[in-house]
């Protein structure tokens, strides 16, 4: 099987992931931080060390800051959930996944609304200014995807972090798909709040997410419980970061994080970004040249992308094409990517899209076989009669 669904999550991870991952449940198999007792103790060690290479690997203040979540969706519900009352309104991108827009959608019923600011692939004054135009006197959170998930297209988050504070409002980044993949300084991209998974570009296990954030505290808590602190008190700590973190945390999760990171840290993430764009640019270009095949952006250039790609045969279905290369042996993602708001943007809520995204694993000759297995169902899709004409 040829892997290139990595934008959903990353295989094979690498070999130190998973030693750091089977190392921690063997050797740290007790409770972080809950039990005074030399096993627990070490736990909680490994999940500060952790925390700590977190924060380095963004440029966050301090461990303090760093939250480690279930997922990236939990980041992001914890932030949205934990800023927002009756009242408030959002501006978000029209890229966003579900795990922004589901959990506004379920806000509007409590009085909160939000705006979807048009994104204009390539041309970041646009994107700013459409931003601009949404907001309103009772805009109280600015959300952006940093790169799409269904087209790689990235956002100007900076520029979107000045325009959020010009107005003294906070900015949430989505950083699913550009964590690990693009350099990301919390300190000087001005994001409030940066939620990431650590199983994609960061080749940590699933089950483990992060919020980074210096603002933690004041957010409302949407999870309450043990902490491993302040165990007399009802109360809920108020300190970063137990103050987000409820309840006994993966350690072998986090600890398979921090080798991710130390995997990335020892590739070098503009190396790792070098390789995937290159192999999405190939695909691209063969591609362009098919009139049979339907692409949705410009060729992906380091500006304005990170290395996941959308593609079609034109008149056929993306699961079908999507079920057809599983058959033959290739893993892509078709269909709706849970973001319909970027499929209604392209016009393909209905067909859908065949997503590819490449890892630091994959190698030139694989992509190269990739693009004749594609090659082969154009023509046998052409055959079948299965060709609409061009839009
Ligand atoms: N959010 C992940 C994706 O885009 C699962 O595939």
């Amino acid at each position: 099987m040829i892997y290139l669904d990595n934008a959903a999550t990353t295989y094979p991870k690498p070999q130190s992931v998973l030693a750091a991952a089977d190392y921690a449940a063997k050797k740290w198999g007790a409770n972080p931080g809950r039990s005074g007792h030399t096993m627990s103790i070490g736990a909680a060690e490994e999940v500060y060390r952790a925390r700590r290479a977190v924060a380095e690997f963004f440029h966050a203040s301090g461990p303090e800051c760093v939250v480690f979540t279930l997922n990236c969706t939990h980041a992001i519900n914890l932030v949205i959930k934990g800023i927002l009352n009756s009242g408030d309104h959002v501006v978000a991108s029209c890229l966003e996944h579900n795990a922004v827009t589901r959990p506004l959608y379920a806000l509007s019923e409590k009085g909160i609304s939000f705006t979807e600011a048009q994104v204009f692939a390539g041309d970041h004054d646009a994107t700013v200014d459409s931003f601009r135009s949404a907001l309103r006197p009772n805009t109280r959170l600015l959300i952006c995807t940093q790169a799409s998930n269904v087209l790689g297209v990235r956002l100007p988050v900076e520029r979107l972090a000045a325009l959020a504070h010009q107005y003294g409002i906070p900015i949430l980044v989505d950083c699913a798909q550009s964590a690990g993949v693009v350099p990301i300084d919390l300190a000087d991209s001005g994001i409030d709040f940066l939620c990431l998974p650590g199983h994609k570009g960061l080749y940590g296990p699933m089950g483990v997410g992060v919020l980074v954030t210096c603002q933690g505290e004041q957010l409302s808590t949407v999870i309450e419980g043990g902490t491993g602190t302040s165990s007399i008190s009802y109360e809920h700590p108020s300190e970063m970061p137990e103050h987000l973190e409820s309840g006994t945390p993966n350690l072998s999760g986090i600890a398979g994080l921090r080798a991710g990171i130390g995997f990335v840290n020892a590739k070098g993430i503009e190396r790792i970004f070098r390789h995937e764009l290159l192999l999405v640019q190939t695909i691209y270009d063969h591609f362009s040249r098919d009139p049979r095949i339907q692409l949705y952006t410009e060729r992906p250039n380091e500006k304005y992308f990170v290395p996941v790609l959308s593609f079609n045969i034109k008149g056929v279905n993306s699961e079908d094409i999507g079920q057809k290369l599983n058959t033959m042996g290739f893993a892509v993602r078709a269909g709706l990517h849970c973001a319909p708001a970027a499929h209604r943007f392209l016009g393909t809520l209905e067909q859908g899209t065949v997503r590819v995204c490449p890892s630091v694993f994959t190698r030139a000759e694989e992509i190269n076989r990739f693009v004749m297995a594609v090659r082969k169902l154009v023509v046998f899709y052409e055959k079948r009669g299965k060709q609409l004409p061009n839009p």
